[in-house]
Protein backbone atom coordinates (compact mmCIF):
# COMPACT_ATOMS: atom_id res chain seq x y z
CA UNK A 1 0.00 0.00 0.00
CA UNK A 2 1.44 3.38 -0.63
CA UNK A 3 2.62 5.13 2.36
CA UNK A 4 -0.02 7.79 2.50
CA UNK A 5 -2.77 5.68 2.02
CA UNK A 6 -1.99 3.76 5.13
CA UNK A 7 -1.60 6.80 7.30
CA UNK A 8 -4.85 7.01 9.53
CA UNK A 9 -6.96 9.89 9.66
CA UNK A 10 -8.63 11.93 12.14
CA UNK A 11 -11.28 11.53 13.35
CA UNK A 12 -10.62 8.31 13.08
CA UNK A 13 -11.54 6.47 16.27
CA UNK A 14 -7.84 4.62 16.82
CA UNK A 15 -6.57 8.23 17.39
CA UNK A 16 -7.99 8.10 20.50
CA UNK A 17 -7.33 5.28 22.03
CA UNK A 18 -4.80 4.02 24.95
CA UNK A 19 -2.07 1.78 23.07
CA UNK A 20 -0.77 -1.47 24.75
CA UNK A 21 2.76 -1.33 25.66
CA UNK A 22 5.01 -3.86 24.41
CA UNK A 23 5.68 -7.06 26.33
CA UNK A 24 8.20 -8.85 23.88
CA UNK A 25 10.76 -7.10 20.83
CA UNK A 26 10.48 -9.76 18.68
CA UNK A 27 9.81 -9.69 14.23
CA UNK A 28 6.29 -8.36 14.08
CA UNK A 29 7.68 -5.13 16.19
CA UNK A 30 10.65 -5.06 14.42
CA UNK A 31 8.89 -5.77 10.99
CA UNK A 32 6.39 -2.69 12.56
CA UNK A 33 8.94 0.11 13.17
CA UNK A 34 10.61 -0.24 9.97
CA UNK A 35 7.30 -0.26 7.94
CA UNK A 36 6.25 2.83 10.05
CA UNK A 37 10.00 4.43 9.36
CA UNK A 38 9.16 3.84 5.29
CA UNK A 39 5.89 5.53 5.73
CA UNK A 40 7.57 8.52 7.55
CA UNK A 41 9.84 9.40 5.33
CA UNK A 42 7.63 8.88 1.89
CA UNK A 43 5.70 11.22 3.63
CA UNK A 44 8.14 13.55 4.80
CA UNK A 45 7.27 13.49 8.82
CA UNK A 46 9.33 14.15 11.15
CA UNK A 47 7.54 11.30 13.29
CA UNK A 48 5.36 8.77 13.56
CA UNK A 49 3.35 6.68 15.84
CA UNK A 50 1.47 3.35 15.83
CA UNK A 51 -1.58 3.86 15.85
CA UNK A 52 -1.60 6.06 12.72
CA UNK A 53 -0.89 3.05 10.97
CA UNK A 54 -3.35 1.37 12.80
CA UNK A 55 -1.42 -0.33 15.26
CA UNK A 56 -2.17 0.15 18.94
CA UNK A 57 0.73 -0.40 19.96
CA UNK A 58 3.48 1.86 22.40
CA UNK A 59 5.77 2.31 19.50
CA UNK A 60 6.91 5.53 17.87
CA UNK A 61 9.91 6.46 15.57
CA UNK A 62 10.87 10.19 14.71
CA UNK A 63 14.14 11.47 12.72
CA UNK A 64 14.11 15.34 13.55
CA UNK A 65 17.10 15.57 10.84
CA UNK A 66 14.53 14.68 8.00
CA UNK A 67 14.91 16.29 5.08
CA UNK A 68 18.83 16.00 4.90
CA UNK A 69 21.04 13.72 3.48
CA UNK A 70 22.09 11.41 5.71
CA UNK A 71 19.18 9.85 8.18
CA UNK A 72 18.97 9.98 11.84
CA UNK A 73 15.84 7.35 12.91
CA UNK A 74 14.92 6.69 16.07
CA UNK A 75 12.59 3.97 17.45
CA UNK A 76 11.13 4.40 20.84
CA UNK A 77 9.37 1.57 22.08
CA UNK A 78 7.15 2.31 25.16
CA UNK A 79 8.37 5.70 25.97
CA UNK A 80 7.21 7.99 28.98
CA UNK A 81 8.20 11.54 29.71
CA UNK A 82 9.84 11.35 32.66
CA UNK A 83 10.72 15.23 33.08
CA UNK A 84 9.15 17.68 31.49
CA UNK A 85 9.58 21.28 32.46
CA UNK A 86 11.38 25.05 31.19
CA UNK A 87 9.43 27.64 29.57
CA UNK A 88 6.46 27.07 27.31
CA UNK A 89 6.95 27.01 24.29
CA UNK A 90 4.51 27.91 21.27
CA UNK A 91 5.41 26.18 17.54
CA UNK A 92 2.90 25.57 14.47
CA UNK A 93 2.67 21.87 14.28
CA UNK A 94 1.76 19.37 11.45
CA UNK A 95 0.64 15.98 11.51
CA UNK A 96 0.07 13.64 9.25
CA UNK A 97 -3.24 12.73 10.04
CA UNK A 98 -3.89 16.34 10.10
CA UNK A 99 -3.08 16.65 6.65
CA UNK A 100 -3.82 20.42 4.94
CA UNK A 101 -3.38 21.63 8.62
CA UNK A 102 -0.57 23.68 10.97
CA UNK A 103 -1.88 23.72 14.99
CA UNK A 104 -0.16 26.47 17.02
CA UNK A 105 0.47 24.36 20.24
CA UNK A 106 2.04 25.14 23.65
CA UNK A 107 4.73 23.02 25.17
CA UNK A 108 7.15 22.48 28.04
CA UNK A 109 10.44 23.57 26.03
CA UNK A 110 12.21 21.16 27.67
CA UNK A 111 11.55 17.01 28.01
CA UNK A 112 13.52 14.02 29.51
CA UNK A 113 12.47 10.62 27.52
CA UNK A 114 12.88 7.22 28.48
CA UNK A 115 11.95 4.05 26.33
CA UNK A 116 13.56 1.08 24.95
CA UNK A 117 15.35 0.40 21.61
CA UNK A 118 14.81 -2.26 19.16
CA UNK A 119 17.83 -4.21 20.90
CA UNK A 120 15.74 -3.85 24.33
CA UNK A 121 18.11 -1.38 25.81
CA UNK A 122 16.77 1.13 27.76
CA UNK A 123 17.74 4.68 26.38
CA UNK A 124 17.36 7.99 27.71
CA UNK A 125 16.80 11.15 25.35
CA UNK A 126 16.60 15.08 26.81
CA UNK A 127 15.77 17.88 24.40
CA UNK A 128 15.49 21.78 25.05
CA UNK A 129 14.23 24.50 22.96
CA UNK A 130 14.28 22.59 19.72
CA UNK A 131 12.07 20.34 17.15
CA UNK A 132 12.96 17.25 19.26
CA UNK A 133 11.40 18.49 22.12
CA UNK A 134 8.30 19.22 20.96
CA UNK A 135 8.28 15.56 18.60
CA UNK A 136 8.63 13.41 21.48
CA UNK A 137 5.76 14.92 23.20
CA UNK A 138 3.17 15.36 19.92
CA UNK A 139 4.30 11.43 19.63
CA UNK A 140 3.91 10.33 22.64
CA UNK A 141 0.59 11.77 22.77
CA UNK A 142 -0.12 9.81 20.24
CA UNK A 143 0.06 7.36 22.08
CA UNK A 144 -2.65 7.77 24.46
CA UNK A 145 -5.03 9.06 22.38
CA UNK A 146 -4.16 12.87 22.17
CA UNK A 147 -3.43 14.80 18.91
CA UNK A 148 -2.20 18.17 18.37
CA UNK A 149 -5.84 19.54 18.29
CA UNK A 150 -6.53 18.48 22.02
CA UNK A 151 -4.52 21.05 23.52
CA UNK A 152 -6.32 23.91 21.75
CA UNK A 153 -9.70 25.86 23.60
CA UNK A 154 -12.66 24.26 22.40
CA UNK A 155 -13.27 27.89 20.09
CA UNK A 156 -10.02 27.42 18.39
CA UNK A 157 -10.03 23.59 17.77
CA UNK A 158 -13.66 23.67 15.97
CA UNK A 159 -11.97 26.73 13.85
CA UNK A 160 -9.11 24.17 13.14
CA UNK A 161 -11.57 20.89 12.74
CA UNK A 162 -13.74 23.21 9.78
CA UNK A 163 -10.34 24.45 7.83
CA UNK A 164 -9.05 20.51 8.54
CA UNK A 165 -12.44 19.50 6.90
CA UNK A 166 -12.24 21.93 4.07
CA UNK A 167 -8.69 21.03 3.31
CA UNK A 168 -9.63 17.42 3.31
CA UNK A 169 -12.32 18.21 1.21
CA UNK A 170 -9.62 20.07 -1.40
CA UNK A 171 -7.61 16.76 -1.45
CA UNK A 172 -4.83 17.16 1.10
CA UNK A 173 -3.17 14.26 1.31
CA UNK A 174 -0.82 12.96 4.69
CA UNK A 175 2.75 15.14 4.94
CA UNK A 176 0.65 18.30 3.55
CA UNK A 177 0.64 21.22 5.59
CA UNK A 178 -0.52 24.60 5.69
CA UNK A 179 2.48 26.98 5.03
CA UNK A 180 0.15 30.05 6.14
CA UNK A 181 0.14 29.10 9.50
NI1 LIG B 1 0.92 13.48 14.79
Amino acid sequence: MPAVEDIVLAPDTRLRTECAPIDEIDDSVRALAAHMLEDMYATDGCGLAAPQVGELVQLVVIDVDYGKSKRNPYVLINPKIIVADGEERETGEGCLSFPGITVRVSRPSHVVVEARNLDGDLMRYEAKDNLMAVCLQHEIDHLHGVTMVDHLRPLQRARKMREYEDALAAGARPGDVDVED
